[in-house]
């Protein structure tokens, strides 16, 4: 909820004071009921405000979080279920969406946004931006495994582009490693390790191109530095304007 005289200011066409005045003299409607009393609250997704006569929009701040999503908690906005979701996770009830998804029980980096556009860029299959995961994995993580990753991995949905391996630990009952890939396929991570016999215990992912986790523990957010989004935005845009075939 927001005052009708600060909305009036963030459309752009009159100070807070000024703002002020027009409400006084009458010129205001807010669902095109006249309002001339001060302080009154409206909900800048629902209600219409005119200033003589004129529809009045304020233009939506873009904002942009990076969220460590914990383990048991959706990354859909809603759960039909009534789980516990990635806007839980945030503060107030902006109209933001989730950047892609993690698992129910994936942990790790997930980016929120209310830019459609640059959620849509981010998304798009084409675009492929290096995203990193630990596994924590049961069975040997052994070279001829490791090969098997870097060479692609038949899937039910085809085969996977090549993915980076960096062992962590590789024990004869359980691996850790980091994994490197460049597509976002439902469940991937979890599919190429089942395929070469590594069920997966943990996941986590750990970093999104040049963004990670760095400073934050599970359930922990931030709002990405204006020269993140620059950059995130750049890439994007150098991505979408290079013609493809
Ligand atoms: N791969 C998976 O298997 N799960 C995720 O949540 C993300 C990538």
């Amino acid at each position: 909820m927001e005052r009708l005289h600060k909305y009036i200011a963030r459309c752009g066409i009159a100070s807070r004071r000024r703002a002020e005045e027009l409400i006084r003299e009458g010129k205001v409607t807010v669902n095109h009921k006249p309002v001339t009393r001060m302080g009154v609250l409206l909900d800048p997704d629902k209600d219409l405000v005119h200033v003589k006569g004129k529809r009045v929009i304020a233009k939506r701040e873009l904002c942009y979080f990076l969220l460590y999503k914990p383990a048991g908690v959706v990354s859909t906005c809603d759960d039909p279920q009534g789980r516990k979701t990635v806007l839980d996770c945030l503060p107030g009830k902006e109209r933001l969406f989730p950047v892609g998804r993690l698992d129910y029980l994936t942990e790790g980096l997930l980016l929120l946004t209310n830019d459609g556009g640059l959620a849509n860029r981010l998304t798009h299959p084409g675009y492929a931006v290096p995203k990193t995961y630990l596994v924590e994995a049961g069975g040997f993580l052994s070279g001829e495994k490791i090969e098997r990753f870097r060479k692609g991995i038949r899937l039910e949905d085809g085969m996977t582009k090549p993915a980076k391996v960096k062992t962590v630990h590789a024990g004869a009952e359980a691996s850790r490693f980091f994994l490197t890939i460049t597509e976002g396929r439902n469940r991937q991570v979890r599919r190429m390790c089942e395929a070469l016999g590594l069920p997966v215990i943990y996941l986590c992912r750990t970093r999104m191109g040049f963004l990670t986790l760095k400073g934050l523990s599970p359930g922990e957010y931030r709002r990405l530095e204006p020269a993140e989004v620059a950059r995130l935005k750049r890439s994007t845009q150098e991505y979408h304007s290079v013609p493809t075939q």
